[in-house]
């Protein structure tokens, strides 16, 4: 079977013949902004924005259609031209054929190497690449050659990378015009392009940007000649895959310091003729570069192509990604501990190259959104929490007054950007997330201050939320709210969080839950703005309330705290009797008051509400909100299953039930109510059945988004064009799936929640259906195919699910508590599971020892050691705080948990 496999306990792995797969990417990138990716062929693309491709853009579809590959040729003196990277017409032929060369990936953490041999020709080739951690905008590649016959081999080396050097928005519009904007030089090491202009989206503009394609010899010896010119370098009547002067083995005249203008440009670059012995090898390095001027390429070429300097900065930085991955596990199944160590690894690609630059990528031109703000913050508590406050203090700049948020995220941390193009769309579930993280975060480090910290709004010409323009606001009043007196209004954090709920909490249709508006969580819900209502969220803004009111308690007893202040205009909000959470009208009514009053300015006063009265306001709406869910979505149907409806289509008609083939049912009401304690036990139970019975399906992964609704259910999104088993169209969607264990997990159902991670990473792990190298996609299609790999929310998610759930290591108010929800079949041989992770800034290594063999539900803690001391403490699974910042810092700190 060809499958990968790990070699360590790093995510190191082995994939015999990687290129009989298609669609196949690996990521390389830097924080500085090269952003790569690559096929087992060296296809793939290399950039570090939408405006600044290096090599040519790829979709899913190019990664074997696209011939602009990196390329590295030799031509063999008695044989012909052969291919290292294999993007030869004839080895693509021959990919089919039983004695087709052997190939062999390694990868690790941002580096690849693939290995070709051909026993026919005699010949072996190997090519790392990576870009290195520190912060050269560069991608490197290092190419060796290796004489595996019985005699001298005379060859002619010329590496051959094409330029595309300019926007993607160029892939079509504009692709000639601008080749004439190139200027291209050849320099000692190879050859720059430096367009005079762009052409985009952003109109014509002076192009500050040079590209570079250099190489030199292992010990930094020269090129002899280069081709700079496509059509000069592929011959008439020639390709990238049978290059004219390649295949005829031409001489390349040009020398350094040449200029042409108006072309293609190539990386096509000479070296001198060389005799391999047997046995023997000779390497190359090549790089591609990103600079501001031709001496930044020099320069970069002057530092990095010797192989002494490649060695050394691969090592770096290997370790470099290796330390920031300071998470790890160790359970009976390693090869489940080196997926997720590569689940680990995602958030910070996802951080990298956003949602839009790798292969599989739907919309975007970079930059990220505001649920993933919230998600990325969620994986950083684990891993990185040192900056994580500022970070959340800086996000919540982006809420409005009306409760709604800004939804273009500037590059800078805390950057919010109106739109210019006066788009209105509220996602109604974005109000939730912040809260889960920033709950998150009180957990661990017990900052519960954190909540009186202040914040700005943000404000522009959305009102209302998002129903209404404000017409008296204006781009140079800037993009904070303002009072009545033209001051900038600062609130505390509590107060932005109260804000997102209450006004939800008001925001109801006409069945009185919260309105779908533009979408929720899955953003093809997006054709039931006016009538459209989501159960699902509605239930997890309900948990919320309930939750802020324990953080209000906490406020209120361990801050010594009487009354919290609140801008004025959120009495609005609150003391509205109860009984009149009955009536949608009067609901709307109240949040129309509140939203009108704020619509352009506020007053800027603050009052000072009791924190009991506050605390019993919030509690009593998430009590109604739960069980106005309970009394009127719980639905069965006549197979007697019985499950939550989760929405209402534009129509006004409930989504969810029927029976048989013709059931619709859809996840995520499903987790939410599980998550929020909306559901009952028994409920929870009936849920699970149900799931089971409609939405599960071991081929593909495990748990399905929905079932078939067999229409393309125009009143509710764009979802239902989507042909069924595909993205949000019934795929197994790994972020709902996630989330699902979460809850399931939370609520104590551990075989069910272990089952849902199990079917999903027991599927990624089947290569030969799967296709992807390890981690988690964003989902699964219906041939099984792992879709969108890496870029995915999702890791976030499943990092948290089995640190603070299977684990059980959580944040209870700065202390560490530790609450196992390992199932037996996980402790190894020894008995043992263990996580290697950082908590208040120390490292710890917790090992859970089961020698009772017992399963969970049957095992408690029986004691604690810390550091090889009994730990006492009058609750024998929570580490106190005061004791864990006594620890030393430099060290990583052992946590023994006997279990009994
Ligand atoms: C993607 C989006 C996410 C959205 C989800 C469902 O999921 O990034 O914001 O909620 O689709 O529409 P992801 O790729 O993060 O798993």
């Amino acid at each position: 079977m060809n499958k990968y496999k790990f070699i360590d306990n790093q995510g190191t792995f082995l994939l015999e013949n990687p290129e009989i797969n298609s669609y196949m990417y690996f990521p390389i990138a830097n924080e500085c902004g090269v952003m790569s990716s690559l096929t087992p062929t060296l296809n793939g693309d290399c950039k570090m924005s939408q405006n600044t491709f290096l090599l040519a853009p790829v979709s899913a579809e190019e990664l074997h259609n696209n011939k602009s590959s990196r390329n590295f040729w030799i031509y063999i003196e008695g044989y012909g031209a052969w291919s290292i990277t294999g993007a030869s017409g004839k080895q693509k032929y021959e990919v089919f054929d039983k004695n087709k060369e052997n190939t062999k990936l390694e990868a690790g953490i941002m580096w690849h190497k693939i290995t070709r041999e051909s026993q026919n020709i005699g010949i072996k080739s190997e090519v790392t690449s990576f870009v290195p951690s520190n912060n050269k905008k560069v991608e490197l590649m290092k190419v060796t050659i290796t004489n595996i016959s019985n005699e001298g081999k005379k060859i002619t080396p010329t590496a051959a990378i094409p330029f595309y050097a300019r926007s993607a928005d160029n892939v079509r519009d504009h692709k000639h015009v601008t080749s004439l904007l190139h200027r291209i030089e050849t320099t000692d090491y190879g050859v720059i392009v430096n367009p005079t202009l762009t052409f985009d989206e952003r109109g014509h503009k002076k192009n500050t940007i040079v590209y570079g394609i250099v190489s030199a010899e292992d010990d930094g010896k020269k090129p002899i000649g280069f081709c700079p010119l496509v059509e000069d370098y592929i011959g008439e009547g020639g390709s990238f895959e049978a290059p004219e002067t390649i295949i005829i083995n031409k001489k390349f005249d040009v020398k350094s310091n040449e200029k042409f203008e108006g072309y293609e440009a190539i990386g096509a670059i000479r070296f001198n003729d060389i005799i391999i012995e047997p046995g023997q090898s000779k390497t190359y390095i090549a790089a591609m570069a990103f600079g501001e001027s031709k001496r930044d390429i020099e320069s970069i070429s002057n530092d990095v192509l010797k192989e002494t300097d490649f060695d050394s900065s691969l090592e770096e930085t290997k370790l470099y990604w290796n330390n920031k991955i300071n998470i790890s596990y160790k359970t009976k199944d390693s090869e489940f501990d080196n997926w997720m160590y590569w689940v680990n690894f995602q958030p910070m690609l996802r951080r990298i190259y956003g949602c839009s630059f790798l292969p599989h990528h739907d919309y975007g031109k970079g930059g990220r959104g505001w649920r993933d703000l919230w998600q990325d913050c969620l994986a950083l508590l684990a891993m990185d929490p040192e900056n994580v406050r500022q970070m959340l203090l800086d996000n919540f700049g982006g809420i409005r007054f009306d409760g709604t948020n800004a939804t273009i995220i500037g590059n800078k941390q805390g950057e919010f950007i109106a739109d210019r193009n006066n788009i209105t769309r509220v996602w109604m579930d974005h109000g939730a997330w912040p809260f889960l993280t920033t709950k998150l975060y009180i957990e661990q480090s017990g900052d519960i201050e954190f909540l009186l910290e202040k914040q700005l709004y943000f404000k522009d010409l959305q009102v209302i939320r998002g129903e209404e323009k404000d017409n008296l606001w204006n781009l140079e009043q800037g993009n904070n709210q303002l009072t009545e007196d033209g001051e900038t209004y600062e609130g505390n954090i509590l107060e932005h969080l109260l804000i997102q709920h209450l006004t939800a909490f008001y925001d109801v249709g006409e069945h009185n839950v919260l309105r779908l508006h533009g979408a929720d969580w899955n953003d093809a819900l997006d054709m039931a703005s006016e009538r459209g209502e989501s159960v699902a969220f509605s239930a997890l803004y309900a948990e919320n309330l309930e939750d802020i009111a324990e953080l209000l308690k906490v406020i209120k007893d361990k801050m010594n705290i009487k009354n919290i202040q609140l801008a004025e205009e959120i009495q609005i909000l609150l003391n509205v009797n109860t009984v009149e959470y009955n009536s949608v009208d009067k609901k709307l009514k109240v949040l129309k008051k509140y939203c009108e009053k704020c619509k352009h300015s506020i007053t800027g006063k603050v009052i000072e509400i009791d924190c009991d009265t506050l605390i019993e306001d919030i509690k009593g709406k998430a009590k109604w909100l739960k069980e106005h869910i309970r009394k009127n979505e719980w639905i069965s149907n006549e197979e007697e299953f019985s499950w939550f409806n989760g929405y209402y289509d534009n129509n006004g008609r409930r989504v969810e039930g029927g029976t048989g083939n013709e059931t619709r049912m859809m996840l995520t009401g499903q987790v939410f109510t599980i998550m929020s304690n909306t559901a009952n036990e028994e409920q929870v139970r009936s849920i699970i059945k149900a799931c089971d019975n409609y939405l599960y399906d071991e081929s593909v992964g495990g748990y399905k988004l929905n079932t078939d609704f067999n229409e393309v259910k125009t009143d509710l999104g764009r979802m239902f064009g989507f042909a069924y088993g595909h993205k949000e169209n019934g795929a197994v969607f790994s972020h709902m799936a996630i989330m699902y264990a979460n809850a399931l997990y939370k609520r104590g159902f551990v075989e069910e929640g272990f089952k849902v991670i199990d079917s999903l990473y027991s599927h990624c792990n089947k290569f030969e259906i799967s296709r992807i190298y390890p981690g988690v996609p964003e989902y699964i299609n219906s041939r099984g195919r792992g879709m969108y790999h890496y870029l995915t929310g999702s890791a976030s998610w499943l990092i948290l699910t089995v640190l603070t759930e299977m684990f059980g290591v959580k944040g209870d108010m700065g202390d560490l508590k530790l609450e196992p929800k390992l199932l037996l079949k996980q402790f190894d041989e020894n008995y043992k599971a263990a996580i290697n992770m950082t908590f208040a800034e120390r490292r710890f290594h917790i090992e859970y020892i089961n020698e009772a063999s017992k399963e969970f539900n049957e095992y408690s803690i029986k004691e604690i050691y810390l550091d090889n001391n009994k730990y006492n403490s009058e609750n024998y699974s929570v580490i106190y705080k005061k004791d864990i910042i006594l620890l030393d810092e430099g060290k990583t700190h052992n946590i023994k948990v006997i279990l009994e």
